[in-house]
């Protein structure tokens, strides 16, 4: 059995979760939920982040104490997250005392070996991206991320030495190609490296932001946000308190992130690890984002779209799968409600929910709801034997794909079989051989679409959870058990088996 870690970023609590959030974790979910299928040991961690100045501010505008305020936030997440199936194991928020601990501990650890060192900083902060910036990376004198105003800041901090481990970062990243992917996120990575690194600041003075983790060595000052929230990786598997657990899943098979959140986890977050004597994860994925006419969601866009709303209006799983069908996973999608709904309409209601709605009425009208039993598989012609050779293609293909996190590509493979199944239909027109009474023919038919159903739905699983449960409801194969990859040989269908039919997965929209 393998191990698999799987993180999500900490999501900021200042406002609600929207399609960003809800596309790392739907992503991560799927990735989760498919490495189970494999037989893998999983741990997927998602969680909060909680600390700073932007969390502050909120709170202020609502007059409320920055506890009480993410107390109130955490629950509207953790709720989108169950009503979009995200199997997480951990829920990870950065005002936990487990995760106070452990930031405490690596700052010790960094001030005692000198990592850690007193200065002034000068320069420039953005609150939204809890950033700091110098004056010559400020483009038209606003923040060169989001582009929005910066303000100055010159006041006693604390610093980290980043810039001593910048050569073993570009020997790292050289040497290990799958490290950063997708790879022109590792190119911007290491064209970024080309420049000296400016040691990091990761204290905020208390006299004007006491919200954050206690620096353990500075009364007057707290940790810096993105220093303490990026150590959640190794809290929530265990350092420092759970030395077992921290040995079996430590270092993290996958952090997925979002690309505006590179260079935090690329670079300073590997620099940290190493530091404190730890292997860096094994790989870091960066997303593209959901825009919106050409511009990234944002709140102060107004441009944001609402998970719970398209959720309710459209379903779980057809916004699951629209976001993981939509676009290769890597790059930017471009979000709107009429390719939302196009998607629904050819690919789950008339490819998939089609399929499934016209083999289990045939099955019940010429074979009264059982499954027919089929000849050996000697007897068949060109168009089964098609048929039956992208079926069992089928795990191999969705293995590949998986490996290389490329969630469209597999789901692209499914659909493959589900149109060659549909096409086949109308090829061996069984209303032709019902007449002509081929009952032997009409059978073995029946029995192959019903198997291609069966290992679609085994598929489907870590894609569309829900989907795939009620398919598995309606061909009768009773209680989902724990499914793997032998569920999608070929010929496992029982002849007998009564079936359930029921409504159609996916009503057509008109819009
Ligand atoms: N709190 C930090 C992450 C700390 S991780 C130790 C943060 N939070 S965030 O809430 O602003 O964003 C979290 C993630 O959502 C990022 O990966 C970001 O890329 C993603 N998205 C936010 N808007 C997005 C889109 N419009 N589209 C896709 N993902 C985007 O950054």
């Amino acid at each position: 059995m393998m191990k698999f870690y799987i993180t999500t970023p900490l999501y900021y609590v200042n406002g609600n979760p929207h399609i960003g959030h809800s596309y790392t974790n739907i992503a991560c979910d799927a990735l989760a939920r498919y490495r189970r299928f494999r037989g893998d040991e999983v741990l997927f961690t998602t969680g909060t982040d909680e600390h700073g100045q932007k969390i502050k501010e909120a709170a202020d505008a609502k007059g409320m104490e920055p506890s009480k305020f993410v107390d109130n936030v955490v629950p509207r997440f953790k709720a989108l997250w169950k009503k979009l199936n995200i199997s997480y194991d951990d829920f990870i928020r950065t005002t936990e005392k487990r995760h106070g601990e452990v930031v405490k501990k690596l700052l010790e650890m960094f001030y005692k070996n000198g990592d850690l060192y007193e200065g002034e900083y000068s320069g420039w902060y953005c609150t939204p991206c809890e950033s700091f910036w110098t004056g010559t990376q400020l483009v038209d004198g606003n923040c060169p991320d989001c582009k929005r105003p910066v303000e100055h800041i010159k006041e006693k901090n604390f610093f980290f030495r980043i810039s001593k481990y910048q050569k073993w970062l570009i020997d790292y990243i050289d040497s290990h190609e799958d490290f950063i992917l997708p790879k022109i996120r590792r190119n911007e990575v290491l064209s970024f490296l080309k420049m000296p690194l400016n040691d990091l600041c990761i204290s905020r003075p208390r006299n004007r932001l006491s919200w954050g983790i206690d620096i353990p060595f500075s009364k007057d000052h707290v940790t810096y946000v993105w220093f303490d929230a990026l150590i959640n990786y190794i809290t929530v598997c265990g350092y420092g308190y759970d030395p077992a657990k921290f040995k079996k899943f430590w270092p993290a098979d996958v952090h997925m992130i979002g690309k505006d959140i590179l260079r935090m986890h690329a670079i300073n977050w590997p620099i940290m690890l190493h530091a404190a004597g730890l292997e860096p994860p094994r790989r870091i994925f960066a997303h593209g984002w959901w825009k919106m006419g050409g511009a990234k969601m944002s709140k102060s866009k107004g441009n944001i779209i609402d998970p719970v709303e398209m959720v309710d209006r459209f379903g779980v799983d057809a916004y699951r799968f629209f976001l993981l069908r939509e676009v290769p996973f890597g790059v930017d999608g471009s979000f709107s409600e009429e390719a939302l709904i196009s998607r629904i309409n050819s690919d789950l209601a008339n490819d998939l929910g089609n399929l499934l709605h016209r083999t289990l009425s045939m099955i019940d009208k010429y074979f009264s709801g059982k499954v027919p039993k089929r000849r050996s598989l000697k007897y068949v012609d060109e168009v089964t034997r098609n048929l039956v050779d992208k079926a069992k293609g089928l795990g191999p293909e969705i293995t590949s794909a998986m490996d290389r996190i490329n969630f469209s590509q597999a789901i692209a493979a499914i659909w493959v079989l589900v149109n060659t199944a549909n096409k086949f239909i109308e090829q061996k027109a069984p209303w032709r051989l019902s007449k002509e009474n081929k009952t032997q023919e009409l059978q073995d038919m029946m029995y192959d679409l019903y198997e291609v159903l069966r290992i679609v739905s085994v598929s489907l699983w870590p894609f569309l959870p829900m989907t795939s449960e009620e398919m598995t409801r309606q061909l009768g194969l009773g209680e989902t058990k724990k499914r793997s990859p032998k569920d999608l040989s070929w010929g496992l269908a029982k002849s007998g088996t009564k079936i359930n039919k029921g409504k159609p997965l996916f009503p057509r929209i008109e819009s």
